[in-house]
């Protein structure tokens, strides 16, 4: 077998992993709407790819309030959970484990996907002007620009912890076997640790402990909910996304990631920033990361099943993750494991649609 290291089992809180492959979350924009609830399609996606030693799904709503892009799913209500469970039945069936992502986009939304249509919250007042999606009058992706925001008040802000709080419950109860909270990608809680969108002078901006607060308070709310061993973080240190510079103060990061440490978390999710076009971590910043947080470390960019292997033999990281690898081979463990061609991804049918480009990339076997 090609890349033996990835195929050691992994244990995360107390869920023993079948390997270290991990498929990374991916918004499709498939869900139902009105009512933002996973489509029987996304049964059979997820189930396909079952054989990844875990899946985190698509980022899903903790509330109305937290949509940034129409078809992407929520967890705030119960016909989206009796979906979502029908998903982690399936995924467990096929004896695979299943997190899923939760996130407030933030900023990254539309006035038009708000419950009361007003302004989406942020940290602070802005105009970014980036990207969405909303859908056309043939349910097709429409790209639009961000709606301008306002600051988040402090009951807002509270809501916004109790939301994540609720969804974990909602979560549990749906057979997931974790959460993991987005704090990455200039989203919501990415948005207030992130000084280039934070403006605050209240308890939750200025200084790296106030930037930090609104994360870490939804940490704790997660945990209390639930527990340490079922809550993960992804995390996206350095770069740019969606508009919103991370900024390269590592020492800053360094911060977060210690303060994640103390948690005890399932596991921390870093999204480097390469694959979206930033520079690549250096070798040291690696190593700091390491010396920081000594808990089980996923790290998803511009990897390949080598430089994993390398830099899980090195002790700087535990397993990887790969997104649109996973997209378009449903069966990327069995091929990696082989060391087989990977079909490529068509971009075309990353969001919005139905069967193609979604359910209908063929395994290995298929082709053959
Ligand atoms: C995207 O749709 O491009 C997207 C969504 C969520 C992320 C990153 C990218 O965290």
């Amino acid at each position: 077998m090609a890349h033996e290291v990835l195929f050691k089992s992994l244990t995360l809180g107390k869920t023993e992993l079948n390997n270290r492959i991990v498929m990374a979350p991916l918004t499709r924009l498939r869900s139902i709407e009105p009512g933002d609830i996973p489509s029987s399609l996304a049964k059979t996606y997820y189930a396909q790819r079952a054989s990844a030693g875990l899946i985190v799904t698509e980022a899903t709503q903790v509330s109305a309030q937290a949509k940034g892009y129409a078809g992407a799913p929520g967890l705030h209500t119960a016909e989206q959970a009796a979906s979502w469970q029908e998903i982690t039945q399936a995924v467990h069936d096929q004896g695979g484990k299943i997190a899923v992502q939760l996130w407030h986009t933030g900023l990254v939304s539309h006035a038009s996907l708000q419950p009361d249509g007003k302004a989406p919250i942020s940290a602070s007042e802005s105009a970014l002007g980036g990207r969405t999606s909303l859908r056309d009058e043939n349910g097709l992706p429409l790209r639009a620009e961000t709606s301008p925001t306002r600051a988040a008040s402090l009951e807002e802000i509270k809501q916004v912890v109790a939301d994540f709080a609720a969804t974990t419950v909602r979560a549990r109860d749906a057979g997931f076997d974790f959460i993991e909270i987005h704090g990455a990608h200039g989203y919501l809680l990415s948005q207030f640790w992130a000084e280039h969108t934070n403006q605050r002078t209240d308890e939750y901006g200025g200084s790296r402990e106030n930037r930090a607060r609104l994360m870490l308070e939804v940490v704790d709310a997660c945990i209390a909910a639930w527990d340490k061993d079922h809550v993960g973080i992804r995390i996206s240190p350095l770069g740019s996304f969606n508009n919103v510079h991370m900024g390269n103060n590592e020492d800053d990061q360094l911060y977060l990631m210690g303060e994640l440490n103390k948690r005890g978390l399932a596991f921390l999710h870093i999204s480097e920033p390469d694959w979206a076009g930033g520079e690549p971590f250096s070798t040291q910043f690696r190593q700091n990361i390491r010396v920081n947080y000594s808990g089980k470390i996923i790290a998803a960019g511009a990897y390949d099943a080598k430089k994993a292997e390398n830099l899980i033999s090195a002790g700087l990281i535990d397993a990887v993750a790969f997104g649109r690898a996973f997209i378009a081979n449903p069966d990327l463990v069995e091929r990696i494991a082989q060391d087989a061609p990977l079909n490529q991804m068509d971009p075309a049918t990353s969001y919005g649609g139905g069967v193609k480009g979604y359910t209908d990339y063929p395994t290995l076997t298929q082709t053959r």
